[in-house]
């Protein structure tokens, strides 16, 4: 079923080069509204099951440690079709094949550091969201 919620991470290479707030401009100027918000850093363990079904990958250790490198900001977002829309504004994984005038086309220097997280379903939406906000922080 269609939420019309999607969740992002602001990742610590976006945090630690000052591109918050230009990063949560676009994402409302997007017609994102914010349902949950919150600043926080991962430990290596909460890293390891957030990005688990990566776990085979060979960038799997390198994405741990870059992923716990800093802190990153943890959001819920809404919209009409908000995971498809959300992977638009934010464009390709990989920031040398995003399009001009997405999020990672403007912030993101690497596959690796790529500026923001977006779900990929809507039912990946909802695990990713309740990894880090409980029912009742969702506004
Ligand atoms: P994200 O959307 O957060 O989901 C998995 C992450 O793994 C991805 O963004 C990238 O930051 C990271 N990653 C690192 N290397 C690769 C790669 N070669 N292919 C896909 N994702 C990668």
């Amino acid at each position: 079923m269609a939420t019309n919620r999607t969740f992002t991470m602001i990742k610590p290479d976006a945090v630690s080069n000052g591109h918050i707030g230009a990063i949560l401009n676009d994402i409302i100027a997007g017609g994102f509204k914010i349902v949950a918000m919150k600043y926080t850093r991962l430990s290596e363990e909460g890293a390891g099951n957030f990005y688990a079904v990566h776990k085979e990958r060979p960038f799997y250790g390198d994405l741990v440690k870059f992923m716990t490198s800093g802190p990153i900001v943890a959001a819920i977002l809404e919209k009409d079709n908000a995971v498809e829309d959300f992977r638009t504004l934010i464009g390709a994984t990989d920031p040398a094949k995003a399009d001009e005038g997405t999020i990672r086309n403007k912030y993101a220097k690497s596959i690796e550091a790529n500026a923001v997280h977006g779900s990929d379903s809507d039912e990946n939406a909802e695990i990713e969201g309740s990894f880090f906000f409980s029912q009742l922080e969702r506004f």
